[in-house]
C-alpha cells in the first residue's frame, strides 16, 4: 500500500516507517524537520519519499496525500518546554496540521487515517492502569501546559467526527512514553543522563547527589522504541475504524527507580534529592493496554535492556561535547 506518514522523521515516525517499509508498504514521509531528522532514516533512504514540508500548509499536505490509501499523521510539536514557551506554536500545528490531514485524506480519497495521540489528554486519570474510555480533560485553561494536550483533544475530534463522520476509516493511538536512543533531548531520560554525566564529571565519579523534580513518587509506563513502532502499526493497520489503542507496556515504575536505574546502568550510585514539582505534572501513569494485545501485541524489551542501551547512547553523546 501507498502510505504518507506526517512526522516521519521524528523518533517514533522514522521507527514507524522503518516497520511499514519492512512490510512491504510503499512510504512517503512529510516533515518539516523542525525536530525530525532524516538521517534516522538512512538504512530506508532508498525505499522512501522524504517530502521536506509543514503541515500548516494545506497545499503542500495535499500534494504528499496524493495517491495514497493510508496517512498516519503524527507531525506535531513534541517537549514539554515548548509547551510552556511556544504554546501558540503547538496548538497551530496541533490543529491546523490535524484540519489539513484530515481534509486532505477525505479530497484524496484516503481508505484509513491514523492519528497519534497521546496519554496527556487524560490528565491525571481516574483509575490506573487507565483504560480507553478514560474521560479526556483540560483542567486548568489558563495553562499553556495544556497546549499540547488540548491541541491533541481537537486532533481526536477532527479524526473521529470530521474525517470518521465523512467515511474515514479513523484510527486513534495513545503512546505512553516511548523511550529510545535519538529521542530528542526534551525528555525525562536524556535529562537526568545529560545531569548524571555533568555532575558525576563526565562519569568519572561514581557516586553524586542527584537533585531531582518532585520526591519521584511519580509514575509512568515507560515503551522500548522497537516495541512502540510496532505497536504503532498493528494499532493504525489492524485496528477497527473508530478504535482507540493505547501504546506502551503495563510495567508501572516511579520516577526514583527509573532515575536509580539510570544511575545504575551508567555505574553511578545517586543520592536523590527531591524538589519542587512543576504545575501541571500528573502524579500517577500507565495505560491498559489488552485492547492492542487482542491485536497481537507483545512488548518485547523490558526496562532495563532498554535503559542500558538509552542511558549508553545519550551518555556517549553528552561525553562528546565535554571539553
Ligand atoms: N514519543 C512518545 O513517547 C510520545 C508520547 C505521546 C505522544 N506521542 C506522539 O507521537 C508523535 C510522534 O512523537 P515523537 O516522539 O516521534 O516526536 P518527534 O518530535 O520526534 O516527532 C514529531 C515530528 O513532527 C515534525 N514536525 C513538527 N512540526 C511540524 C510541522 N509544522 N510540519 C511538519 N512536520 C512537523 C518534527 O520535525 C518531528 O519529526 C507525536 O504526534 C507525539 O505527540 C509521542
Amino acid at each position: 500500500m501507498q502510505m504518507l506518514v506526517t512526522g516521519g522523521s521524528g523518533f517514533l515516525g522514522a521507527g514507524l516507517v522503518r516497520e511499514l517499509v519492512a512490510q512491504g508498504h510503499a512510504v512517503r514521509v512529510l516533515d518539516d524537520h523542525s525536530r525530525g531528522r532524516p538521517h534516522r532514516l538512512a538504512d530506508v533512504a532508498d525505499a522512501i519519499e522524504i517530502v521536506q514540508g509543514d503541515v500548516r500548509d494545506a497545499a503542500a499536505v495535499r500534494a504528499a496525500t496524493d495517491g495514497c490509501e493510508v496517512v498516519w499523521h503524527l507531525a506535531y510539536v513534541n517537549g514539554t518546554r515548548y509547551f510552556y514557551e511556544k504554546p501558540d506554536v503547538v496548538l497551530d500545528v496541533g490543529i491546523k496540521g490535524a484540519l489539513n490531514t484530515v481534509e486532505a485524506a477525505l479530497d484524496a480519497g484516503v481508505r484509513r487515517y491514523v492519528l497519534a495521540s497521546t496519554s496527556e489528554t487524560y490528565n491525571e486519570p481516574t483509575h490506573v492502569p487507565t483504560t480507553e474510555d478514560e474521560r479526556l480533560m483540560i483542567p486548568d485553561i489558563t495553562n499553556p501546559r495544556f497546549s499540547y494536550g488540548g491541541g491533541k483533544i481537537a486532533s481526536e475530534l477532527l479524526a473521529l467526527h470530521l474525517g470518521g463522520h465523512r467515511g474515514l476509516e479513523a484510527v486513534i493511538f495513545r503512546p505512553h512514553n516511548i523511550y529510545g536512543p535519538d529521542m530528542g533531548f526534551e525528555h525525562v531520560i536524556p535529562e537526568i543522563v545529560g545531569r548524571i554525566v555533568d555532575l558525576s564529571e563526565g562519569l568519572t565519579r561514581d557516586r553524586i547527589t542527584l537533585p531531582i523534580q518532585g520526591d519521584g513518587s511519580e509514575t509512568r509506563a515507560f515503551c522500548y522504541i522497537d516495541d512502540g513502532a510496532r505497536g504503532a502499526r498493528i494499532a493504525g493497520l489492524d485496528g477497527e475504524p473508530g478504535g482507540i489503542y493505547h501504546l506502551g507496556t503495563q510495567h508501572e515504575v516511579s520516577i526514583r527507580a527509573l532515575v536509580e536505574a539510570i544511575g545504575a546502568a551508567l555505574g553511578v550510585t545517586l543520592d536523590i534529592e527531591p524538589g519542587p514539582l512543576r504545575a501541571g505534572g500528573t502524579s500517577r501513569r500507565c495505560p491498559a493496554i489488552a485492547k492492542l494485545a487482542a491485536l497481537g501485541y507483545t512488548p518485547a524489551v523490558d526496562l532495563t535492556a532498554g535503559l542500558a542501551r538509552t542511558a549508553r547512547w545519550y551518555a556517549d553523546h553528552f561525553l562528546s561535547q565535554r571539553p
